[in-house]
């Protein structure tokens, strides 16, 4: 199994080509099931979970086919048609394996009226349950059995029909499932509690240019007339904000001067203005985002997880990697997942001073971590280490590393480009 070997103490500079985001093109490919003509996306990343996903797809009678990117900040592209589905089915070791797989449900439904997809069960982080899922579904006139660990989903005779959509959370997955089924639904649909991170914009813009009638994107309610059949389009994914966030803590972690290119500011609004509290500048440019810290050691700050434009999930750990070294003592709470400080003992085996209580943790910041071999058990985690890796004393090993490989492309490149002294060790 690889590993990556980081010494720490390098300062990072120069710049970093930002992807396309993991989170959108997921929902974006499953979103080639609603029609039977062809789907090509652009500025996809090349990732095991992409990979995974157009494997499911074939599985069930899609044309795919990927053309990877070269170099990092090359667009890569999937062309998908899905003009003659074989199947409508997806096994418990597919959406065990990715749980994001099972944002087929909508589009299947919506397209053979009938899907017979696993329940994904727990994983690392918790329980994440898919109860708001299927009952989007039956609030499109959907009948829902589980038999054996499957959800078996089937639409009325004459197809879904619009209808009142209240997620009591703001779901990614269920908003995402919620707006690809309602988008060929006889009548209107109105999806209230809607979640509004950058993601499922992505997702409606792209039904928008396969004929969709969507409004309200971007905020809580929205609004989906629908319409006979969609047609083909071309998209670009978004930048992945996840991904600039990452590096945008590990120059406030390392120090140093970097230009994140190909993204946004607005994308990280929440991340930006925490980064420029502990000490670090964050600034709009012609290509991306300068990030900038020199010399002054980050400061402790507070923060408390929440959907967008609250501060992500998904930058939790990276931020606790950053807190790890601050100067003062800063409080991490963790609302959106019961269970997501796995990476707490492998950063106090590097010498990070953290106490969990609950979803509370107290990160009191050292002067500087220690290298040490470390692993983690899901995706945010591993990059955790690879960033405290950065600026720790000596060697990190950060093993396990094919989490990393699902979420982030070519990290040890785009870092070891910046100047860090990061490698891939391969088994
Ligand atoms: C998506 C992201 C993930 C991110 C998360 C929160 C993708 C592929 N994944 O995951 O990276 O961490 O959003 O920003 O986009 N819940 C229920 N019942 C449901 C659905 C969700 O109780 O039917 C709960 C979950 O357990 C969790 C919370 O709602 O506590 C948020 O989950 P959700 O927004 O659905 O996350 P995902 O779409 O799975």
């Amino acid at each position: 199994m690889d590993r990556i070997r980081i010494h720490g103490g390098a300062r990072l500079t120069g710049e970093i080509p930002i992807s396309g985001a993991k989170n959108a093109a997921l929902p974006l490919m499953a979103a080639c099931l609603l029609t039977d003509a062809p789907l090509v996306l652009s500025n996809v990343p090349w990732l095991a979970d992409v990979r995974f996903m157009g494997d499911i797809l074939h599985g069930l009678g899609v044309d795919v086919s990927h053309a990877r990117n070269t170099e990092p900040g090359e667009s890569g592209r999937v062309a998908l048609r899905a003009a003659n589905l074989t199947g409508a089915a997806a096994d418990y070791d597919i959406v065990r394996k990715m749980r994001a797989s099972f944002v087929i449900l909508g589009p299947l439904l919506a397209r053979l009226g009938h899907a017979r997809i696993s329940m994904p069960g727990g994983c690392a982080i918790g329980a994440r349950p898919v109860d708001f899922h299927l009952k989007a579904m039956e609030a499109l006139g959907a009948t829902i059995s589980l038999e054996e660990g499957y959800v078996i989903a089937t639409a009325p005779a004459g197809g879904l029909k619009g209808g009142r959509i209240d997620l009591p959370f703001p779901s990614v997955g269920a908003t995402e499932n919620a707006l690809m089924a309602a988008a060929t639904a006889k009548g209107e649909t109105v999806i209230v509690n809607a979640a509004m991170e950058p993601e499922i914009d992505d997702v409606g813009r792209c039904l928008i240019a396969m004929g969709a009638k969507i409004s309200g994107l971007g905020t809580a309610t929205i609004t989906v007339s629908g319409v006979d059949r969609l047609h083909g389009a071309e998209h670009s994914v978004l930048p992945d904000r996840i991904e600039t966030g990452t590096f945008a803590m590990a120059v406030a972690i390392a120090g140093g001067e970097v230009e994140l290119t190909g993204t946004h500011r607005d994308l990280i609004g929440t991340v930006a203005t925490l980064l420029e509290s502990v000490g670090t500048t964050v600034t709009q440019t012609n290509r991306g985002i300068a990030v900038q810290r020199n010399g002054v050691r980050p400061v402790a700050v507070d923060v408390t997880t929440a959907p967008f434009p609250g501060f992500p999930t998904d930058l939790q750990a990276q931020f606790m990697a950053l807190m790890a070294t601050a100067d003062g003592t800063s409080h991490i709470k963790e609302t959106i997942f019961e269970n997501r400080f796995m990476h707490v003992p492998e950063l106090a085996r590097m010498g990070a001073d953290i106490h969990v209580d609950g979803d509370v943790a107290r990160v009191t910041g050292v002067a500087r971590l220690r290298g040490a071999p470390v692993m983690a058990t899901d995706l945010r985690a591993s990059v955790s280490l690879v960033l405290a890796g950065l600026s720790a004393e000596g060697e990190t090993t950060v093993n396990r590393v094919y989490h990393l490989d699902r979420g982030f492309e070519r990290l040890e490149e785009k870092l070891s480009r910046a100047g860090a002294n990061i490698e891939r060790l391969s088994a």
